[in-house]
């Protein structure tokens, strides 16, 4: 198989040393060794949620186990919920919610435009019977990132369980899970993490337990009072209620213990640098941003629209084909209209986005734009250094 240069939202590449951890010989997913690294893990990530009430866990699957988790155990005792959509994966956790048959309100928003904090409040005080809001943090399918803290602080005041899709910016967006009043987070090991697909971190309050603890649902494996019920009562042995995935627990360990030796702050500063960087490159080459304003834009993703001389579909395709770079289009209404570009974990560097730039401006040239090369490289150097 031809070997690319993922420069998609993830997954991303890796650091080879977070793949051998994953080549180390298999150990067992249960016993004293295994207990210390596996709280360990979660220890660290408790510290990149930035929660010390909260409770952590790792779920073996994709982002979406975790928050069907969040959206299936909250979903007893016929209570309300409230999901903000602005992006392809806003509206998938309104299909994933309706398939749970809960009442539910919806509030749309403009892809390409962040979330109106205001809208929520007034969707809030309409209707006292809403009890649990759904949201997604950084909307990979525009590149659009919602105001998390404000929506946070506003469901606090109402008393309702913020849940959030945080699985594009948990390690290089901030997110401060205990200050925002967090109720449920979720995310993905597959993007600013650093580490491949296959696990789910999933940090929880205390609120969403009362209220999870209050509802009786069905299920056992998505089911989080099977996770607390085997923390709490195998907690020495095995406090997990499935065989875990023990070489990628250990590569999180590593790349997590890597984000919070590198500094977490710093490590979202570097991710605001290198989009701003690729932004001002972009830019220069032409090349317009879907999200207008640089304030509502995420740090880990870039989304472009096509060149008036060449389209989107075909920037992505000659991106692959002739420089072995790969980058995502647009989802669902978007196909065929933008340019996904994923500065990730590993990712968000300017040695990771320079050939990016670089080949943009190749491409470009050969479609007949006027550009001057090195221009967009130029201006992503110069970004930098006035940083
Ligand atoms: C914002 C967001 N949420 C959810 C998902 C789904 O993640 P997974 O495929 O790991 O379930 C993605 C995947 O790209 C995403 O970007």
């Amino acid at each position: 198989m031809k070997r690319y240069r993922l420069r998609i939202p993830g997954p991303v590449e890796i650091e080879s040393e977070t793949l051998s951890e994953m080549g180390a010989p298999l150990r067992a997913h249960y016993g004293p060794e295994w207990v210390e690294l596996y709280n360990e893990t979660l220890e660290l990530s408790k510290r990149v949620w930035r929660t010390e009430r909260g409770t952590a866990f790792l779920m073996p699957g994709p982002g979406s186990v975790g928050l069907e988790a969040a959206i299936a155990s909250l979903s007893g005792e016929e209570r309300k919920f409230l999901i903000l959509t602005n992006g392809f994966f806003g509206d998938r956790w309104v299909r994933m919610a309706q398939s749970y048959g809960v009442p539910l309100a919806i509030l749309e928003g403009e892809w390409g435009r962040a979330l109106d904090p205001d809208a929520v409040e007034q969707a809030l005080k309409r209707d006292r019977a809403i009890r649990v809001v759904v949201m997604v943090h950084g909307e990979t399918s525009t590149g659009v990132l919602n105001p998390l803290r404000e929506i946070g602080s506003i469901c606090k005041r109402f008393e309702a369980i913020t849940v959030v899709d945080t699985v594009a910016t948990l390690g290089g967006t901030e997110i401060a899970f205990d200050d925002w009043g967090l109720g449920i987070g979720v995310s993905a090991t597959q993007k600013c993490l650093g580490c491949p697909p296959g696990l789910a971190p999933i940090a929880i309050s205390p609120e969403a337990w009362a209220l999870i603890e209050r509802g009786r649902i069905p299920g056992w494996y998505i089911n989080l009072r099977t996770w607390k019920e085997f923390a709490r009562e195998w907690g020495s042995w095995h406090p997990h209620p499935v065989t875990m995935p023990t070489g990628l627990v250990s590569a999180l360990r590593r790349t997590m213990k890597g984000i919070l030796d590198e500094g977490l702050q710093k490590c979202i500063a570097r991710h605001s640098e290198v989009a701003h960087a690729l932004r001002q490159a972009l830019l220069q080459l032409g090349l317009e941003p879907f999200v207008a304003d640089e304030g509502e834009a995420m740090n880990t993703v870039t989304a472009i629209r096509g060149h008036p001389q060449l389209a989107a579909s075909a920037i992505v395709r000659a991106l692959k084909e002739e420089h072995q770079i790969l980058v995502s289009g647009g989802l669902e209404r978007l196909a065929g209209q933008i340019v996904r570009i994923g500065h990730m974990g590993p990712t968000a560097t300017h040695e990771a986005m320079l050939p990016v730039v670089l080949a943009l401006e190749k491409i470009l040239q050969r479609a007949g734009v006027a550009v001057n090369l090195s221009r967009g490289a130029n201006s992503a150097a110069a970004a930098r250094r006035s940083l």
